[in-house]
């Protein structure tokens, strides 16, 4: 039952599916959704809540048959089909119907996972395919701790949708387009006027190029003449400006991959001037359905609820953010049929997303119910990163943070502490740094997650490396241990996992069972909210109940030796498919 077709490895559902037979036979009448809550109290694993709401609707009603909410959940809990997923119910308080899951069967179906693989208790989602519009760094600009937050939250969210089979687009909508442009170019031209010079190590750095143009453009009047032209000459598709223009794109896409690869992030640039040609005909659409405006020569969105207009041709008759935005959304729902189209950036700007958002259902691209129907529109908000001293993160006055030197130091830190611990001495230096690697950048990432992504955080290396309390450092240790235990034992798992038996014999053992089988529940909530923490979360309790059970119940050596090495093995695996998850790379050794 545990890899039923539509519930995945979805205890909640499949307990849902139970009572839902039960409704149909309790209220005929009735069209109820079953109310499956998890619960951690000493009468049950799960609750179904549904007698409350259903004596409200019934009680009116003439012939009724029950006499208030616990009768209704009597005879709920009487009418559930016979399964061996349920070990005993009970109905307590007001009505509410307790379940106390079979311990066999939780043992049985996790020894199903360690054959089956952890593949087969992956959530099932209603949808086909999204689109994960993250990262985004602006081309010629510094990418910033906000584009690393993106970055590492949108990688998350796609790796959870992949996981629960759906096909997702991680498109890089990175700012290429737009009258900057015409600055940076005619400075190309100016600085390199033989064209072959052009190169990462003459231009050396393309954020210093671009402030040094910047300055020119602001207080050389003739520059920005030329500069202006630049831009229309570009936009007519000139091929001297338009090959500087690939250029200049190249050298900045040269320094967001190396960011991407030391996190291993894997994204496909479509960014804005991949959707210039079609933002007429979008506007277009939009002006036939009367929605668009004239407002101080520019033509605007009047949107109900928001006190300024949604600005989509400017008044010079360029182009926008706006404009772009909602070509790109376009192209997603009719060219590349995305269901879900979920942008990561910081809450800065919200205001923006809900405008278009508003705008493409005034339009009739969208529901107007945009809670559970798709195909829907999600901004995926999060706070900022914070120094020491509670401003945005610098690392000094007033230079922003360059990412490469951030993960350096990550990796840096990670390895000295492994060299106080006596490895350099132990491992290989390929080993090492490896393991400095997986351990800095996992601290860095797990940092970031770990918290509900609307807070702000500290960005704190003494915290995020320390190897107690909630770090990624931490998880990644016990990991190592749970591998250690099974290595000691000398016994091959492979060969366990088909001979032996999983038994729960002892509380802290259920306890751990029962956990490692809310995996994907806990994966489908975290990709329906689009919360990475939910998942962290999880990871950190599950290596809590793992070291309660581990203190408490001897493995090597003990009578229940076999089964109790499955259970390490099975948590292993489920801690490694959340690292994998969070983009984490586990370590087997420390
Ligand atoms: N380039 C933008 C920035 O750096 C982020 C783009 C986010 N994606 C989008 N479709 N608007 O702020």
């Amino acid at each position: 039952m545990a890899n039923d077709e539509d519930c995945g490895g979805n205890l909640k559902r499949q307990l849902g599916k139970l009572f839902e037979v039960s409704l149909r036979a309790t209220v005929p009448d009735e069209n109820v959704e079953p109310l499956i809550a998890a619960c951690s109290g000493n009468f049950g694993d799960y609750q179904c809540n549904n007698a409350m709401g259903l004596w409200s609707k019934i009680k009116a009603k003439p012939n009724k048959t029950f006499r208030g909410p616990p009768a209704v959940g009597e005879a709920i809990k009487e009418n559930l089909p016979p399964s061996n997923m349920i070990e005993s119910c009970s109905v307590a308080g007001p009505g509410f119907i307790n379940v106390v899951l079979s311990t066999k069967w939780i043992a049985e179906n996790i020894q199903k996972m360690l054959i089956d693989g952890i593949d087969s208790l992956a959530p099932r989602l209603s949808l086909k395919r999204a689109v994960v519009d993250f990262s985004s760094p602006n081309i010629a600009k510094e990418m910033h701790v906000g584009h690393l937050r993106s970055t590492i939250i949108g990688d998350t969210l796609a790796r959870m949708l992949e996981f629960s089979k759906v096909e997702v687009l991680r498109r890089n909508h990175v700012g290429d387009w737009g009258t900057q442009f015409g600055m940076l170019i005619e400075f190309l031209f100016e600085k390199f006027p033989k064209f072959e010079d052009v190169n990462e190590s003459a231009i050396g750095d393309l954020q210093a190029f671009y402030k040094a143009s910047k300055q020119r453009f602001d207080t050389d009047a003739e520059f920005k003449d030329r500069a202006q032209r630049a831009v229309v000459r570009l936009q007519g598709g000139e091929t001297k400006y338009h090959q500087a223009w690939e250029q200049i794109c190249e050298l900045s896409r040269k320094e967001f991959d190396r960011v991407y690869q030391r996190l291993g992030v894997h994204l496909e640039e479509k960014g804005e001037s991949f959707y210039n040609p079609f933002i007429p005909e979008v506007i277009g659409a939009l002006r036939n359905k009367g929605l668009v405006e004239e407002s101080e020569g520019a033509q605007v969105i009047r949107l109900e609820g928001f006190n300024i207009p949604l600005i989509v041709v400017k008044s010079d008759g360029g182009y926008n953010y706006a404009s772009t935005d909602l070509t790109a959304l376009w192209y997603r729902l009719n060219e590349e049929k995305a269901e879900w189209i979920i942008y990561v950036t910081d809450v800065g700007q919200q205001q923006h997303f809900d405008m278009f958002f508003k705008a493409a259902k005034l339009a009739g691209w969208l529901p107007s119910d945009n809670s559970t129907i798709y195909p829907k529109v999600s901004h995926v908000g999060f706070g900022l990163v914070l120094g020491e001293d509670g401003k945005r993160f610098r690392t000094r006055a007033t230079e922003v943070v360059r990412l490469v030197d951030l993960l350096d130091e990550a990796k840096n830190r990670s390895k000295a502490a492994l060299i106080e611990r006596g490895k350099a001495a132990e491992w290989t230096e390929e080993e090492l740094e490896q393991t400095a690697e997986a351990v800095g950048y996992g601290a860095v990432k797990y940092a970031d997650l770990k918290n509900n992504r609307l807070t702000n955080y500290t960005f704190n290396f003494d915290q995020m490396l320390n190897d107690k309390g909630n770090t990624a450092v931490y998880l990644l240790y016990a990991h190592a241990r749970i591998c250690s235990i099974i290595r000691k034992s000398g016994k091959d798992i492979d060969d366990l996992k088909k001979t032996g038996e999983l038994v729960l014999g002892h509380p802290d053992e259920r306890v751990l069972g029962l956990h490692l089988l809310q995996f994907a529940e806990t994966v489908e909530e975290a990709c329906n909210n689009l919360l990475p923490n939910v998942l962290c979360e999880y990871l950190y309790n599950l290596s809590e109940n793992f070291t309660k059970f581990y203190s408490n119940c001897q493995v090597v050596g003990s009578a229940e030796e076999t089964s109790r090495l499955l259970l390490c093995e099975a948590t292993a695996v489920v801690m490694r498919k959340c690292f994998f998850l969070l983009g984490i790379v586990p370590v087997y050794k420390i």
